[in-house]
């Protein structure tokens, strides 16, 4: 690494003439006046994902900056450039379509610009995973900003925050319990500061996952957007990416099959989101690493709930980093991690996890001997619904649904779902298992985060607020129930998911990490004739997506996309 060319020497753009490609690639930077002696330092690229499409990046602007005063005063060449942008609401059919082209695109501009390191400055739930996929597979030294959480902020003697609260008030709503008028106010009050949403949903979940992974600077996974301390991270992430510059270490160097693990105990100990083992399984397969998920369980089963957040607890991520954050949930840990990975800032984290313990706020971080809950949030079930996997975040759940049997009541789409879900004539009890399908990777919906499916109306004004649903679709990190996700194969792959029919029965057994469908296999066999993949367009994006898609227990990747 020591001797490759450096700053705009790096990566010449293919004239058959190096010096002259030099010459005009220093002549084209001069228009945009830099001096020579800038030019002539190391550069680090800042991948800019600000857009007028994603509320959660409204500080990168900001933070862009920062990292720039960082960068220059560490004797580097700050340049920032564009990449894709994903705002989670703001897409569809759903942002984690997108993720892969995203990632794509942070792997080539850093591959092909003429960058030494890279700064990724993201937050939303699908830009982090992305830019440290596509960093994983350009493999230049890199490290991950990411925008921070925004405040929870006062409202008629509570706190509101994205995106818990958001459905706990809809929930509310459908119920009847409270107004047009009241429902348009609370809209106005839920997300009221710049940052990504204020709880233990997928974007704060990996925010922590990556600062285990080493990809981040210790102690920024959950500085607020808003917090001044904000800012300074941003300053030292500059810094630091000129640092690593020839010397590493590099995304291959940190993430290894020993960080990956770091990262899935840290993903259990918060409580987190669902979809960050979709992504930790994206992440750790650039990298040609597997996670197999009977070792998530195994994980799960030894490795408590150490979090009291939303969407399970009482308080929001700001709360988190105020008690302590990453550093004290670190700590915590410590015996239960591997010591000797390598982190963005080139010592182990080990060494961060030595001296004397960091303050802590018990109320929100508990200690090892105080779990909030002795065992880990998620767990994967198999059976004949899901002989690959799927997942419960069992944190969430109602305990008293998790050993059941019961009756399907089937939607076969997303349009099925919205058409019949409230119909006062669904066949449908609280003893029921809602079922859908079409929803997972391979389905045109793009495996949107509609696994949290509503209560039927009629059963949620009579007072139900929790029944088994089963699907392959995500659900959002922010949401909460009874609900078991990304079954795999999905439906649209043919998957067994796809023959589930009205009034078949099945069996759900959290204690044996068992989801069953009761029909035997000469049923199935009948069922399955006839049966047809969903049609994408022949060209274009959606084309390849539906060529290179891979199923959730592989992370939702793409073929062509995983592996070093
Ligand atoms: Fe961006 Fe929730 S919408 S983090």
């Amino acid at each position: 690494m020591a001797d490759e060319p450096r700053g705009y020497r790096r990566n010449l753009t293919n004239y058959g003439d190096r010096a002259f490609a030099l010459y005009l690639r220093r002549s084209f930077a001069q228009s945009m006046g830099l001096s020579r002696a800038l030019m002539d330092r190391p550069v680090v690229g800042i991948a800019q994902t600000a857009s007028g499409f994603n509320n959660c990046h409204r500080n990168v602007p900001e933070l862009v900056e920062a990292v720039k005063r960082g960068v220059l005063a560490a004797g580097g060449l700050p340049l920032e450039f564009p990449t894709i942008s994903l705002g989670e609401a703001f897409l569809s059919p759903t942002s984690l379509m997108f993720r892969n082209l995203m990632s794509v695109d942070t792997e080539e501009m850093v591959r092909a610009q003429p960058m030494d390191a890279v700064v990724l400055v993201g937050g939303c739930d699908k830009t982090v995973p992305a830019q440290i996929m596509g960093a994983a597979s350009a493999d230049v030294p890199a490290i991950q900003l990411v925008t921070g959480p925004m405040l929870p902020m006062p409202y008629r003697g509570e706190r509101l925050g994205a995106c818990t609260d958001c459905r706990r008030f809809w929930a509310k709503y459908r119920a009847g319990e409270i107004s047009d008028a009241q429902i348009e106010d609370i809209e106005a009050n839920l997300a009221t500061t710049a940052g990504t949403c204020a709880v233990m949903g997928t974007a704060s979940t990996m925010a922590a996952v990556v600062e285990a992974l080493g990809m981040m600077l210790p102690g920024t996974a959950a500085i607020p957007a808003v917090h001044a301390d904000r800012i300074r991270a941003a300053e030292a992430t500059g810094a630091r990416a000129v640092a690593m510059i020839g010397t590493g270490p590099t995304p291959s160097q940190i993430i290894t099959p020993e960080s990956v693990e770091n990262a899935l105990r840290v993903l259990l100990a918060v409580g987190g989101s669902t979809n960050a083992i979709l992504h930790l399984i994206a992440i750790a397969g650039r990298r040609g690493i597997t996670i197999d998920l009977h070792r998530l369980n195994r994980l799960s089963d030894e490795t408590p709930v150490l979090v009291d957040l939303k969407p399970t607890g009482a308080h929001y991520f700001a709360d988190f980093h105020a008690a302590g954050g990453m550093s004290a949930l670190l700590w915590e840990l410590r015996d239960l991690l591997h010591p000797g990975c390598l982190t963005v800032t080139g010592e182990t984290l080990g060494t961060r996890l030595t001296g004397e313990a960091p303050w802590v706020d018990r109320a929100v971080i508990r200690s090892r001997a105080d779990p909030v809950d002795p065992v880990g949030g998620l767990v994967a079930l198999f059976g004949s619904l899901a002989p690959r996997g799927a997942i419960l975040k069992r944190s969430a759940a109602d305990r008293n649904l998790f050993e059941r049997e019961g009756r399907a009541v089937v939607f076969e789409s997303l349009e099925d779902l919205a058409a019949r879900i409230d119909d006062p004539d669904l066949d449908v009890t609280a003893d029921d298992f809602l079922v859908l399908k079409n929803a997972g990777p391979a389905s045109t919906s793009g495996m949107p985060e509609a696994g949290y499916l509503p209560i039927p109306k009629k059963l949620a004004r009579a007072g139900v607020k929790d029944m088994v649903r089963i699907s392959d679709a995500r659900m959002s990190g922010t949401a909460y129930g009874t609900i078991v996700l990304h079954i795999a194969p999905d439906a649209a792959s043919g998957g067994p998911l796809a023959f589930v029919r009205n009034g078949d029965r099945m069996r759900l057994s959290v204690r044996d990490r068992r989801i069953d469908l009761l029909v035997d296999d000469a049923e199935l066999g009948r069922r399955r004739e006839g049966w047809r993949p969903p049609e994408f367009p022949s060209r274009g994006y959606r084309r390849l997506y539906a060529d290179q898609i891979l199923q959730a227990d592989e992370g939702a990747d793409f073929r062509f996309l995983r592996g070093v």
